[in-house]
């Protein structure tokens, strides 16, 4: 690994699991110091982070709230002094079809993956601009492309985000501070577990296996260095070929 992330702070939300633990053992062994926000108990990521040969700190936060991300804000500042990346990875896929949704189940979703952005890069982004140089990831969804059945409340939320990090690019560019997105396609982690359409998805990537945690780091680890100063405003979608646009 390179050491592209040396002396860097990386908030990951929803690092205790998943596709955001992965985030967090690779950036980690790139040199970041990890902040993990996560509902759950992050011994296991801190565990890994230890292994990568770095440090981090664990902070109890429901990233839809505006509090708790205060108090993230907070503790992150007091442990590393500094945030310079910022990757909101937390969020909530419930499948259910548009006509079983309700208005309770759509808010939640678009509280936990979409309002939380507004909550994190409030809390995180003055600091950034201030300092000269930020990054700021979302991860998304290829399913925002292609749109899918049962998920309509989520793609929506994804939606929301790519259109938010495209205007957000535009105000903080000239600041030093880039705003991506990732956009993966289905991925094996705790929240997929014993989902059944591995296979079928698999048939529509371009590449026919199954995307893993690990697929998505060499990308975000890019995209939130130094090499990647000049790209923002972006949805790479990182999905085995499966949107071809
Ligand atoms: N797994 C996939 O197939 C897939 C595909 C495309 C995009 N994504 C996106 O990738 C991200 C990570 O997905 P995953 O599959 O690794 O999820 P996961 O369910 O395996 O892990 C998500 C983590 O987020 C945490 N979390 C959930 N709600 C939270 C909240 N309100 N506040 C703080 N933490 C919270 C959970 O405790 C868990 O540790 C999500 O944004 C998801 O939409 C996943």
């Amino acid at each position: 690994m390179s050491r592209s992330h040396a002396g860097r702070t990386v908030v990951i939300s929803g690092a205790a699991a998943g596709i955001g633990q992965a985030l967090a053992q690779r950036l980690a062994a790139d040199g970041a110091q990890i902040v993990i926000a996560d509902l759950s108990d992050a011994a296991d990521t801190i565990a890994l982070v230890e292994q990568a040969g770095s440090k981090a700190l664990g902070v109890r936060c429901d990233v839809s709230s505006a509090e708790d991300v205060a108090d993230l804000a907070r503790q992150a500042r007091s442990h590393f002094g500094r945030v310079d990346v910022l990757i909101h990875n937390a969020g909530i896929y419930p499948l259910t079809p548009f006509s079983e949704i309700t208005f309770e189940e759509w808010r939640k979703v678009m509280s936990v993956n979409l309002d939380s952005m507004f909550h994190l890069c409030h809390e995180f982004l003055p600091e950034m601009r201030e300092q000269g140089w930020g990054r700021v990831l979302a991860m998304v969804s290829n399913v925002f492309h292609a749109g899918r059945g049962g998920f309509s409340h989520y793609v929506a939320s994804k939606g929301g985000l790519i259109g938010f990090v495209r205007s957000l690019a535009a105000e903080v560019g000239a600041e030093g501070v880039t705003v991506n997105a990732i956009a993966p396609s289905l991925v094996h982690s705790k929240g997929t577990t014993g989902f059944e359409y591995f296979e079928d998805i698999e048939q529509l990537q371009a590449i026919k296996r199954a995307q893993q945690p690990t697929d998505l780091t060499g990308a975000t680890s890019f995209l939130t260095s130094d090499d990647a100063s000049f790209i923002t405003g972006q949805t790479l979608v990182v999905d085995g070929g499966w949107v071809r646009a």
